[in-house]
């Protein structure tokens, strides 16, 4: 079980590094801050493993500490890169699964801690494929995962 949440964490890991490589070369119609936006990104990215690191040593101060980070740069306005009703149920998610994730670091349950950290990962990429499905709808290799 836990070979294979690595393996989870791995793969949608890179898959989150996949929206920087394709962020090169497509328009910023809609994102006017832009390079805040992906500094913001960044920053979540470091948390995300510092909050792993917590996990797999039982740091549970330092999931909460994280997890609450995550939070806080999630309700950053320059955040709100795409104003669609798509894009808030996806920050309404993120914002939701961040505060669960400081609550189960602060109660030290470590279970609950890691579904919550997980579902997180998923929403990350989630967020990342509806953000490239706006800049590149043509791409028929976007669409695979449609559900
Ligand atoms: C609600 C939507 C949303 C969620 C959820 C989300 N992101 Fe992002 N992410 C974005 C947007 C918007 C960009 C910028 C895309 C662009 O224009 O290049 C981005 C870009 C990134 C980048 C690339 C930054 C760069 O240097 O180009 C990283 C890394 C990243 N996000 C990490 C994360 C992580 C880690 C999580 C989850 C903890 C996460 N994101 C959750 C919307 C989201």
């Amino acid at each position: 079980m836990v070979r294979y949440c690595i393996l989870f964490l791995l793969i949608t890991g890179l898959a989150a590094l996949g929206v920087n490589a394709r962020s090169q070369d497509k328009p910023t119609a809609q994102a006017a801050s832009k390079t805040n936006v992906q500094v913001l990104m960044r920053d979540k990215l470091t948390h995300m493993q510092k909050v792993l690191d917590g996990l797999v040593t039982d740091d549970f101060e330092k999931i909460a500490e994280e997890a609450e980070m995550l939070r806080i740069l999630g309700r950053a306005a320059s955040w709100q890169a795409i104003d669609t009703k798509e894009y808030k149920t996806h920050s309404r998610r993120y914002a939701r699964l961040t505060s669960n994730l400081a609550a189960a670091g602060k109660r030290r349950n470590r279970d609950a801690a890691l579904l919550q950290y997980l579902q997180l990962n998923v929403t990350c990429v989630d967020c990342h494929e509806y953000i490239r499905k706006q800049q590149h709808p043509l791409d028929p290799t976007l669409n695979r995962l449609e559900r």
